[in-house]
């Protein structure tokens, strides 16, 4: 239905909860579900972007807690080499999906910025993690670094496109998802501002993966830089209107989970810091970390850095949010533009329905809406009072002035009598009346 579509009464449907007396069986789906969980694994594919020499070859390996250190090279063959020498038992890892950009027929233009994936199987407690690290040697390295970005958003979308073909298919296998789970993006710790280039790339993918970034080596700025570095970056991605990763929270059940999950998403963009080496800290402890003259940083210590955000955000708490996420939203959102831009109707009602996150946009879309309505209606009713007012003003204004006119007329009316009169009064004193000869002299016995 529509946002804002009446629905008609829909019958009032009773749940009753029943509880079997004897045994059926399916309280054991979520003990079979596990099994085959355990026995499929888990597949994830990461995309690494950053500048040279950032950290993110440790970083990784400080991930997976595993020398995985093969990222980073230009020539992908190297890749394969360095995987086949990690000392893992025959088929717990591959290489098999190297894969390089070149030859895509745009080389010249982004011949800088290469392509290499390395996949590995990793196992812990029995759970198996078949992790592909999809590495972007030469991203921003070059001089004119304008169209870095086109070369990933090219491998995302060919990804996507691998998985629309092999849903196609008549028959189906599932089994390899190539699709960019998330993406790590490094910041350089200039405690400064976002350079363009991170700008444009973090638009350009985050409506096509889950977008994290890292301010990398944040070891080399105080606490204060951080604090102010973290709240510019969130202020530019927001007016470049980027999404980054947000864990769900219908998925939540607990106030206090919820909460933690808040925690997660304000604390972005993670400031790392990158350590395999196990040092002494001050109190004795073996730590992982990096150590200087004034003191250790203990990579996973949340008091030092966020690298223990980034690894539950990453790894041990919403990996499977990531592959949800990617699945539900961002590949169907590319799956529906595609489909659509080849001719194919789409019906989305029903995926925008269930989809929190376009109804999360939705509601905040209807919410503007309705402020801007409200600001526009008190816009008019300032408007209009002021009209009024000045409408009055304009009137007693009017009214002054015409009684001022009447006063002066008056004024000048009683003026013009004064002075007739005093010219009379001035004339009669000039020139008075000869004495009249009708009147006989008195006589009298006065004299
Ligand atoms: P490229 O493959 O050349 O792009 O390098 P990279 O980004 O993979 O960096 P790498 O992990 O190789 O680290 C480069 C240098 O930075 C090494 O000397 C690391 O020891 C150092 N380094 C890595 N992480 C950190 C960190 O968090 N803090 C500091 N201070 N140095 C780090």
């Amino acid at each position: 239905p529509q946002l804002g579509q009446v629905l008609p009464d829909q019958p009032e449907l009773k749940i009753i909860r029943r509880k079997i007396p004897g045994f059926v069986g399916f309280a054991n789906l979520p003990k079979q579900w596990h099994r085959k969980s355990i026995r499929r694994g888990f597949t994830f594919n990461l995309l690494v972007v950053s500048q040279k020499g950032l950290g993110k070859s440790t970083l990784i390996n400080t991930l997976f807690n595993k020398d995985l250190d093969s990222i980073g090279e230009s020539n992908p063959n190297a890749v394969a080499e360095k995987l086949e020498g990690t000392g893992l038992e025959d088929g717990e890892e591959n290489a098999a999906s190297l894969h390089t950009n070149e030859g895509s027929g745009e080389s010249n233009l982004h011949s800088n910025v290469k392509i290499n994936a390395a996949t590995t199987t990793i196992e812990e407690n029995g759970v198996n993690l078949k992790l592909t690290v999809v590495d972007t040697p030469g991203f921003g390295d070059a001089i004119d670094n304008t169209d870095s970005w086109k070369p990933i958003v090219d491998e995302i979308n060919l990804r996507f496109d691998q998985y629309l073909d092999s849903e196609n298919r008549i028959n189906r296998t599932f089994e390899d998802d190539n699709r960019i789970h998330a993406c790590l993006y490094f910041i350089e710790p200039t405690a400064h501002l976002l350079k363009p280039l991170d700008i444009e790339f973090c638009k350009q993918v985050h409506e096509k993966c889950n977008l994290i970034p890292v301010i990398a080596k944040s070891d080399i700025l105080t606490e204060e830089e951080i604090n102010v570095f973290k709240r510019r970056i969130r202020r530019q991605l927001d007016e470049a209107q980027v999404q980054l990763f947000q864990p769900p929270q219908y998925s939540l059940d607990d106030e206090e989970s919820i909460q933690a999950s808040r925690e997660l998403y304000e604390k972005l963009p993670y400031a790392v810091v990158g350590s395999t080496e196990v040092v002494v800290s001050r109190d004795g402890r073996q730590v992982r970390g990096r150590s200087y003259p004034w003191g250790v940083i203990e990579v996973d210590n949340s008091n030092h850095c966020d690298f223990v955000y980034l690894r539950d955000m990453l790894v041990s708490q919403y990996l499977e949010e990531l592959r949800e996420r990617t699945n539900k939203v961002l590949y169907e959102k590319y799956r529906s533009e595609k489909l659509t831009r080849l001719g194919i109707k789409q019906d989305n009602s029903v995926f925008k329905e269930f989809d929190p996150d376009m109804r999360q946009k939705e509601e905040k879309q209807l919410h503007e809406a309705k402020l801007a309505k409200l600001e526009a209606e008190m816009k008019t009713v300032f408007h209009q009072k002021v009209s009024e007012k000045e409408k009055k003003l304009q009137k007693s204004e009017a009214e002054l002035f015409s009684r001022h006119k009447e006063m002066k007329e008056k004024l000048t009316k009683q003026l013009k009598a004064l002075e007739d009169k005093k010219r009379q009064l001035e004339s009669s004193v000039n020139n008075p009346a000869p004495p009249s000869p009708a009147q006989p002299k008195k006589k009298g016995f006065l004299r």
